[in-house]
């Protein structure tokens, strides 16, 4: 059987971003107005009035300083509070096609490869922006490879489920190389007019090679195992789907956006993640507390540090568990893949460390692997 391995990665990063104090103010602005609005039934006791953001909150809750997005002027407009993107022709390339294309070609330049050298595109992603075709078949068009792509949705653990799909297909001789992307427009699933989550997501677009070991470049990282675990909750979910409409104005549809219990979330996924971690390195045969680097999913740095903590022995510093999440924000799939992206140079051949995703379902997905040089 071949030895597989992640051979490139690759990185877009929207050029827009919004601080904390931007998005605060913008969202209490939309408080005002409501409050204004709606003075008399508030008054009346009818219904509550909304209660301000503060940037301090977000920064000491999550971790979150700023977050990039693909659409700025539509987020911090209080009148509208969700992003401008408006629906392109058939004929012209689509926005996720557009931000995963970019990733991809920096994953292949870094592993040396061309379209002719690619077999299959897996668009990873949680949220896809049409039903059908997949985003993953005209990805695969626009960088003009041959064989086959689908799209599959794993929130926020769907990089990782994805690395593992496509170390199986090279594993059972379906293909010898394949792109994981995962174009993350979160901007369009999150409700910035929820002032428990406004301020946790972000936009970006990650790719990662996976390859049979024979065709990769000298510089190349072997997957030494992957382990994927599901668990269902109904504490992270989005009821969005094609037999409804979701409408950033309706107040009666929050739940076709992204709702979450967060205090249920952050006290039941980070025993889940960490047992998981320690459990499949033990079967590895890795000792946890070697591990030279943890490159964990992005969603909140408390979680993070008690996850990290649990698996090392002790409390992490940003060298050993490296954050992204304070620029990024939560990126959802994408965010364990910018930590490993952004921060694997530095380190040795031999060094092993680990990528690990957590996120809604609940879903988690690791995979440990080891620098060859
Ligand atoms: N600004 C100011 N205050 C806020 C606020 C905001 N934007 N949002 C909530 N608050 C207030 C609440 O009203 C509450 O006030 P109270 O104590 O007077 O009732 C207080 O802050 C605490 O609110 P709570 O929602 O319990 O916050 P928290 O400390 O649990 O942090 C999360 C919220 C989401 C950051 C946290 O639960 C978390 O990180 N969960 C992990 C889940 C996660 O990150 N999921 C992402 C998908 S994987």
């Amino acid at each position: 059987m071949p030895d597989i391995v992640i051979s490139g990665t690759g990185l877009y990063t929207p050029s827009e971003s919004i601080s904390n104090k931007e998005l605060v103010e913008s969202f209490n602005a939309y408080v005002e107005i409501y409050n204004t609005e709606h003075a008399s039934q508030i008054a009346a006791g009818e219904i509550e009035a909304l209660q301000p953001s503060s940037a301090e909150f977000v920064e000491k809750a999550s971790g979150i300083k700023s977050r990039y997005v693909m659409n700025k002027a539509g987020i911090v407009d209080p009148h509208r509070l969700a992003p401008y993107l408006p629906e392109r022709p058939n004929e012209a390339q689509s926005i996720q096609c557009e931000m995963g294309v970019s990733a991809a070609r920096e994953a292949m330049a870094q592993a040396g490869k061309t379209a002719a050298d690619i077999d299959a595109v897996i668009v990873a992603a949680s949220n896809m922006q049409r039903a059908y075709p997949a985003m993953a078949v005209e990805i695969q068009d626009a960088l003009g490879i041959q064989g086959y792509g689908f799209d599959m949705n794993v929130a926020c653990s769907s990089a990782t489920f994805g690395i593992q799909t496509a170390a199986d297909y090279v594993r059972a001789g379906n293909a010898r190389s394949v792109l994981v992307v995962s174009p993350e427009i979160t901007s369009g699933h999150l409700n910035w007019r929820d002032r428990d989550s406004h301020f946790i997501f972000g936009d970006v677009a990650t790719a990662v090679l996976v390859e049979d070991e024979a065709m990769a470049p000298a510089q190349h990282w072997d997957i030494l195992g992957t382990k994927l675990k599901t668990v269902f909750s109904n504490n992270i979910r989005n009821n969005f789907g094609f037999l409804n409409r979701a409408s950033p104005e309706g107040v009666g549809q929050k739940d076709k956006l992204f709702v979450q219990e967060g205090r249920k979330v952050f006290k039941e996924v980070v025993p889940m993640v960490a047992t998981m971690i320690i459990e499949q390195a033990e079967r590895l045969g890795i000792d946890p507390q070697s591990l030279r680097r943890l490159w964990l999913h992005q969603a909140n740095a408390g979680m993070n540090r008690l996850i990290a903590h649990k698996v090392l022995g002790h409390e992490a510093d940003a060298d050993e568990s490296p954050t992204v999440l304070d620029r990024y924000g939560n990126t959802s799939s994408a965010g364990s893949i910018i930590a490993f992206h952004k921060h694997n140079e530095d380190l040795q051949a031999g060094d092993i460390g680990l990528i690990c995703s957590f996120g809604a379902g609940y879903s988690a997905g690791t995979v440990f692997v080891r620098k060859v040089c």
